[in-house]
């Protein structure tokens, strides 16, 4: 075993300790007054970074929530790795589902709890603790690294584009390091290579100027909440195909090779239900369930609301109804138009008995890497030694949307190499990490690095 591993198997328990620092910050970037809890996350990895004696290391101001960077550059003939990951976590409600505060982390049968734990606070700190193990055992960081790292992920990156476009010379590199996503279960050690894009919309209908006693004007007058749902009733067919026009126009399909490289994956359905305490899967006819969560588009309302709520019964027409509703792209879905499209049939669907508004929130787009990249070798062959398995290759249905622009804007393929489960509960309370997989992501990352060099 190198000197680094090594390393990494006797400072397990500080690492530890460090992390828990880091998750204690509730740098939640939805929530304006965590302006300063932001900046403590961003000062933390910051320090961590001076310490290690990096390169240009840096807060980049943005409109919204810095930018921490740092790189170490010395090779002229070794590949260069930008390491992106996210400091900011989502906010934490609904806080009394929580077994434990979300911001005070607690380990659990070889889990820690805590918001950010798994996305993204834990994965992305995996990268620091491996070139610590270089630098700490006065090795030289086997490739040219860079560290982007940002704190407003969480809230659609709106500052990331404009700053990677300004910084073009600064982030060169020849691909793009990642840990944000799931492996494909425990002990299945996994190379994501699709993730979706995704188009959200936020819909109102109003109808009446106020809201009205329902046996007085029930019967005469529309009701929005009636109308909202007749309206998403007719988003979609009972074969879960989506039936907004033109929506399905730049869907590459799937060939014969995505659809068995899909099927061999050993997914449990039976498992599946039971984690979910489903009876049946749902969705789209002619694709599996797998072929569904990832690789298909998909539409879903995320919230929904209008009316009376509240204790007991109020006999009301209510004035309004709203929805949040968001659909998840595959390539080449283009996002704005795809916002085009939803709006213009929704609009469509309204009678004229009630007014419509549709509004955007952010958006992306869909992103799947080059399987042939030789990139994807080295983090294979360093799953391959850390875990003693090859890792499996899986597209998921969750989000980055950075990974398309890195591509587009700096022309370079991104490695997802995830660390966390599906089941860790990232947004929801009682997020998890493992830390057995916390350690063995920072033997996987400089494994990585040290393979990486052997090829060029
Ligand atoms: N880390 C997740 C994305 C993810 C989760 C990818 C699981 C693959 C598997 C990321 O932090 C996230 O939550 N993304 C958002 C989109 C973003 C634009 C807010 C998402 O997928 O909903
Ligand atoms: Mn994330
Ligand atoms: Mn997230």
């Amino acid at each position: 075993m190198s000197t680094s591993q090594d390393y990494i198997d006797n400072n397990k328990d500080r690492f530890i300790d460090e992390l828990f620092e880091l998750l204690r910050i509730p740098s939640v970037s939805t929530d304006s007054e965590k302006k300063g809890d932001i900046r403590k996350a961003a000062d933390f990895l910051l320090n961590q970074f001076n310490s290690l004696n990096l390169n240009r290391t840096k807060l980049f101001e943005t409109g919204g929530n810095p930018i921490v960077y740092a790189e170490h550059c010395p090779h002229d003939d070794k590949p260069t790795v930008l390491v992106y990951g996210h400091y900011d976590v989502q906010p934490s409600d609904p806080d009394e589902l929580w077994d434990s505060p979300a911001f005070e982390p607690v380990i659990k049968d070889g889990d820690v709890y805590a918001r950010g734990a798994s996305d993204d606070k834990g994965q992305s700190y995996t990268h620091i603790k491996a070139i610590e193990s270089f630098v700490k055992t006065g090795q030289e960081i086997p490739v040219n690294v860079k560290f982007i790292l940002e704190g407003e992920e969480e809230i659609g990156s709106p500052n990331l584009v404009p700053f990677i476009e300004a910084h073009k010379e600064m982030l060169k590199c020849d691909m793009v390091l990642i840990s944000d996503t799931a492996m494909f279960g425990k002990d299945m050690p996994s190379i994501t290579y699709g993730l979706r894009g995704l188009a959200y919309m936020e819909v109102e209908v109003v109808g009446p100027n106020r809201d009205l006693h329902s046996g007085v004007y029930g019967g005469a007058v529309e009701n929005p909440v009636n109308v909202l749902c007749e309206m998403i009733a007719k988003l979609k067919d009972e074969d879960g195909v989506i039936q907004i026009p033109g929506f399905y126009d730049k869907v590459i399909p799937l060939t014969e090779a995505d659809r068995s490289a899909s099927a061999a994956l050993p997914f449990d359905e039976e498992a599946y239900k039971k984690s979910l305490d489903i009876n049946a899967v749902h969705g789209e006819k002619g694709y599996t369930t797998l072929e569904r969560a990832s690789a298909r588009p998909t539409l879903d309302v995320n919230g929904i609301w209008g009316g009376y709520i509240g204790e007991g019964a109020k006999t009301v027409l209510p004035s309004k109804a709203n929805a949040k509703i968001s659909m998840r792209l595959v390539p080449d879905q283009h996002p704005k138009e795809i916002a085009k499209l939803f709006s213009d049939y929704f609009n469509s669907l309204a009678p004229n008995t009630v007014k419509v508004t549709v509004n955007e929130h952010h958006g992306g787009h869909a992103a799947v890497t080059d399987l042939s990249f030789y990139g994807l070798k080295a983090a294979a062959k360093a799953f391959e030694d850390v875990y003693k398995k090859e890792p499996l290759f899986a597209r998921e249905g969750g989000s980055i949307p950075i990974v398309a622009d890195f591509k587009k804007v700096l022309g370079v393929e991104s490695i997802l190499m995830g660390f966390g489960l599906t089941s860790d509960a990232i947004h929801s309370p009682n997020e998890k990490f493992s830390l057995k997989d916390f350690h063995r992501g920072i033997k996987t990352s400089a494994r990585f690095m040290e393979l990486l060099a052997e090829m060029k």
